[in-house]
């Protein structure tokens, strides 16, 4: 992406909550990764910052360990992890202590005006403490940025709670919201496809489109993040932010440059035009549903509540039929369906087009099948266009007609470039002060406008989550109910 001159790279990178769970799986590795390639500043200097006792050595070992387990094996370098290691610290800090990042600060020392990245991959309920402790620290001013990834809020209110005290320290330009999903190649290739070839975009409108599906199905289940997903369920965890995400890029209309602000101002447009659910709409346009036991790869595994190990009714699969109320997408339904322990790994974004409004062939016995758009994101990266084509022969018995696919497979078309971890890129670009594929504040606060009125119709409707078996496609009533289409069929 090209920089504008505004932007200032970040030298150094203050990672509060380094010793968990999301900086080992996936920022130690892509941060690693971007150093192994050179693409991080060459006095790059990472600050691990938590509340386990440990010095600049024992975060080193656990980076090392991080990288090698997380890492693919092809990507990892004994030599290169060294030098990486070498440009690791550590420094204790309780928030409890209003003067505990003072340290830090004096650590980065005059490396302070070649700028400083703060990544605040702690809990949201401590951000007021590590706000206070920042600026007791004197580490926030023009130089100073700072990113936070979600769970930002559990509705709008709080998520405004939570906004407003980054915003006391951080201006907007400042502050980039992670949402992982934006850091995948596929999502952005969705940019490429639409605005960068004329065959798309005078078809993508309500005229020729006949639905949109969106899924995310996983097979994992609570991978050992029991409290946060008890409290926090599918909707909120997968729906308000990455698959919201992908419905304003598949939705938004065409922004007229490739900068943060054109693209965040198209985005939020569409989010805003989500049509809230009301207690009828929950019953006949929404399902929710829990695992159960089943067998994942032919393994048993346990269902939900005894994955948890008590009673719940936190939703593991959401299935949506959701309207934008613009001119674009007037009633085109927008199939929303996500959920931990289904049948198969696979996120898609799928078109489907409308049938051609007359068939020549009927009268021959050609059966005609419409159009499909299918961008594959996990597991392979590929983009798939069914076409009509003639099964070749003599015809004497009718015109024979079949679906094929234009495929692009992404792994085969650019098999000598790599297939990063989302974060990389994300990270890249915060140090480097793009905000292009962050999520701007607005954005966030009509996801949460929308998650809102789902919450609040499932509530008044009396929905309670319906019990699945693991490994298998969802709640039955996802089949059952015309209105929720299911996605895993085809
Ligand atoms: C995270 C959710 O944001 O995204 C997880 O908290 C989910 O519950 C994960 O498993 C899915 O991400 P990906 O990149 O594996 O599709």
């Amino acid at each position: 992406m090209t920089q504008d001159s505004s932007h200032q790279h970040a030298a150094t990178l203050i990672l509060l909550g380094a010793t968990g769970d999301l900086s080992q799986r996936m920022l130690l590795p892509s941060l690693f990764a971007l150093h192994a390639e050179n693409l991080l500043p060459g006095d790059f200097r990472l600050i691990g910052v938590a509340r386990t006792d440990m010095d600049d050595k024992g975060f080193r070992k656990l980076a090392g360990d991080a990288v090698t387990q997380h890492l693919l094996r092809d990507r990892q370098n004994a030599a290169r992890l060294a030098a990486f290691q070498e440009c690791l610290h550590y420094r204790r800090a309780d928030l409890d202590d209003g003067e505990c990042l003072k340290p830090v600060r004096a650590l980065v020392g005059d490396a302070a005006k070649n700028g400083i990245g703060v990544f605040l991959s702690i809990a949201p309920t401590l951000f007021v403490k590590a706000i206070a402790a920042l600026s007791q620290a004197d580490m926030a001013g023009e130089h100073v940025r700072v990113a936070v990834e979600k769970p930002l809020g559990e509705d709008l209110a709080s998520s405004k709670v939570i906004d407003d005290t980054i915003a006391s320290l951080f201006p907007e330009a400042r502050t980039f919201r992670f949402d992982h999903y934006l850091g995948k190649e596929t999502v952005q290739n969705l940019l490429v496809l639409r605005f960068g070839n004329m065959l798309f975009e005078p078809l993508w409108r309500s005229q020729y489109i006949d639905h949109i599906e969106i899924t995310v199905a996983e097979t994992v289940g609570l991978e050992g993040r029991a409290d946060y997903f008890d409290s926090t369920g599918t909707l909120r965890d997968m729906v308000q932010n990455h698959m919201l995400q992908l419905l304003a890029l598949v939705a938004m209309e065409p922004p007229n440059h490739y900068d943060a602000d054109a693209i965040r101002d198209e985005k939020v447009q569409v989010l805003r035009a989500l049509r809230g659910f009301t207690a009828k709409t929950a019953k006949t346009h929404s399902v929710l549903g829990q695992y159960g036991p089943g067998a994942i790869a032919n393994s048993r595994v346990p269902g939900y509540t005894e994955d948890l190990g008590k009673p719940s009714q936190t939703e593991t699969f959401v299935a949506l039929k959701a309207y934008l109320d613009n001119w674009r997408w007037q009633g085109v339904p927008f199939y929303l369906r996500t959920g931990k322990r289904l049948a198969q790994w696979r996120t898609e974004v799928a078109i489907q087009f409308k049938p051609v409004p007359h068939s020549m062939f009927a009268g021959r016995g050609g059966k005609l099948e419409a159009n499909r758009l299918s961008l594959r994101l996990q597991p392979e990266e590929d983009v798939r266009l069914s076409v009509m084509g003639k099964v070749p022969g003599l015809d004497r018995e009718g015109i024979q007609l079949e679906s094929v696919n234009l495929d692009l497979s992404l792994a085969t078309a650019f098999g000598n470039h790599r297939r990063r971890i989302a974060y990389e890129r994300l990270l890249l670009d915060f140090l480097e002060g793009d905000p292009a594929l962050f999520v701007r504040r607005d954005e966030v606060e009509a996801q949460w406008a929308f998650i809102d009125t789902v919450r609040k119709s499932w509530k008044e409707a009396g929905m309670m989550p319906q019990i699945y078996d693991a490994g298998s496609c969802g709640p039955d009533a996802s089949f059952g109910q015309k209105d929720v289409k299911n996605c895993l069929d085809d």
